[in-house]
């Protein structure tokens, strides 16, 4: 093959994949029940180490989760997806791409640290798709909770799939 050939070759097929990368939806996306795999990190790679880094400031004792509990399923409105026990299978829920974490998963907070969790809270999940916005998870620390509730929602969060 002439090098020229060989060159128009290989960028012809780097841009087919990468336009394929970008537009692929993961599967299971937009449908019902649609797949979510956590073992894909959330956070953008440039700021996972900054993310993984970011600990709670208070540990989760039996006052900060009761706390967690009711923002959990009051102002913080995380039920109406996420579900009353945490399940990923609020009410809302049906109409989302990509169904909500389901907290009671113990495999969830083997894989995603505190910090990273803090990171959705502020900036939204972009899901799988890397697409901003990518799924129903919404910016909620800085719009509508302070940090340091926020914190205690997820550490409620942890304490679903830790319990079981
Ligand atoms: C409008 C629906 C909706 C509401 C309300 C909502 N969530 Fe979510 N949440 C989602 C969806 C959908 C996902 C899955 C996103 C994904 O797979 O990337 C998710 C994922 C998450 C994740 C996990 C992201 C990860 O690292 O995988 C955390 C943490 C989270 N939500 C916390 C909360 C908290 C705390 C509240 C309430 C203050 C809340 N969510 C309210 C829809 C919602």
């Amino acid at each position: 093959m002439k090098r020229r050939t060989w060159y128009l070759a290989v960028s012809w097929s780097l841009l087919l994949w990468s336009t394929a990368a970008q537009a692929a939806d993961p599967s299971g996306y937009g449908q019902a029940g649609g797949e979510f795999d956590i073992k894909i990190p959330r956070v953008p790679a440039a700021e996972l180490p900054a993310a993984k880094a970011d600990k709670p400031p208070f540990a989760p004792t039996p006052e900060i989760l009761a706390e967690g509990k009711a923002i959990f399923l009051g102002r913080g409105t995380c039920f109406q997806c996420h579900g009353s026990e945490g399940k990923g299978d609020g009410g809302a829920a049906k109409v989302l791409p990509i169904q909500p974490r389901n907290f009671t998963n113990p495999a969830f907070n083997k894989v995603r640290t505190p910090g990273e969790m803090m990171w959705v809270l502020k900036n939204g999940s972009m899901g799988q798709s890397g697409k901003v916005p990518g799924t129903g998870m919404l910016p909620i620390v800085g719009q509508f909770l302070s940090e340091e509730d926020g914190w205690k929602v997820l550490l409620y969060e942890r304490s679903l799939g830790e319990s079981r």
